[in-house]
């Protein structure tokens, strides 16, 4: 039976504590399909239950007594296509890359998805926030960090775990040529295809290799930097770290690891999101402070280099360097 996403998440509570990377896959398969691809067409299949044609009425004071209940989600279909693919996907790499690209109409498939209601979403804050953070990467925290590396070494690896298509990552390597390559492990096929050819309309497919593999199987060493943009979002405390730690084997001693997250201002900062992310989607975000960000890093063994945030304050980033201990324990 499908369990909700609360149910999947208290599950997830509990078994986080000594999860391992294998045993959360063997659960994802089993009962949470938050982190895999939904495909669009399923959805053709199934039953309107609300649609979102008077979403610029929507009435945020009154979401919480809509019929809609996270049982119903199978049922749910929007008339935008950037809402659609977040329900759908959950949260997965279309949404985001439509939301960094401005461009609705990116990879959908129905005709009849466009017009004001996407030019509507595109304008609210979730969606605006996700645009400020991949601006963010791109042009400042990566840059950063990648500057700071060529001061020491004459080359810089970097490692993207769950790229989605790589476009932020890849939006940062334009500038710095073949010294920065970028390997991207990613588990969806079609991102895989779409990045790689993101990667030749950049210029960069030299610099740049897609992993068609989970990283938990991630066999790159040496890296100087390992990029989590998106992936612990919604994962409690102790499957981030689980995560977190296993970033470190890729990583040089004095490598740093960047982890996103959302901040507690997702949850009251964008009514409707929440709506469609918690009713529609059956996906439940954590609320990160940059304290519980800072937290999390420790305890995974890093030393925090740097705790931070995009402009608008609803995406979170944690900067760590394996500690010794974590270093030697691998
Ligand atoms: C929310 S998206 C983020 C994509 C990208 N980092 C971004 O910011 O646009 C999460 C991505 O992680 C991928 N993913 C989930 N589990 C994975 C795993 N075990 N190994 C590799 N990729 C995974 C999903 O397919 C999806 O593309």
């Amino acid at each position: 039976m499908k369990t909700s996403g609360q149910e999947q998440l208290n599950v997830m509570n509990l078994a986080a504590r000594d999860m391992t990377l294998e045993e959360f896959e063997m659960m994802a398969e089993a009962a949470v399909d938050s982190l895999k691809w939904a495909k669009l067409d399923d959805l053709k299949s199934t039953e309107t239950f609300i649609t979102f044609q008077n979403l610029t009425d929507f009435d945020y004071e009154r979401w919480n007594e809509s019929d809609v209940k996270p049982g119903n989600i199978n049922r749910v279909r929007t008339r935008s296509s950037l809402a659609e693919p977040m329900i759908a996907n959950k949260g997965g790499w279309l949404f985001p890359q439509k939301v960094y690209l401005q461009n609705p109409n990116y990879l959908t498939r129905a005709a009849n998805h466009r017009g004001e209601l996407d030019e509507f979403v595109l304008r609210q804050p979730l969606c605006q926030s996700i645009y400020t953070r991949y601006k963010f990467v791109s042009e400042k925290l990566l840059p950063k960090y990648i500057h700071a590396a060529l001061r020491n070494n004459a080359s810089v690896k970097i490692v993207s775990l769950g790229s989605g298509t790589g476009y932020d990552v890849m939006e940062a390597l334009k500038s710095f040529g073949p010294r920065v390559t970028l390997v991207c492990y990613e588990i969806d096929p079609l991102a895989i295809e779409v990045g790689l050819q993101m990667a030749k309309d950049f210029g960069v497919e030299k610099q740049v290799e897609f992993k068609h593999e989970s990283f938990r199987h991630c066999q790159e060493e040496h890296a100087d930097i390992a990029i989590m943009v998106g992936i612990i979002c919604s994962l409690p405390d102790g499957l981030a770290k689980v995560f977190a730690k296993h970033a470190s084997k890729c990583l040089k001693p004095d490598g740093v690891l960047i982890v996103s997250a959302a901040s507690e201002k997702i949850a009251w900062g964008d009514p409707l999101s929440r709506f469609m992310s918690e009713y529609c989607a059956s996906l439940f975000l954590e609320h990160r402070t940059s304290a519980r960000m800072g937290a999390l890093m420790s305890e995974a063994g890093y030393e925090v280099v740097e705790l931070t945030e995009e402009s608008m304050e609803f995406h979170r980033f944690a900067v760590g360097k394996p500690s010794s201990n974590l270093i030697n324990g691998r």
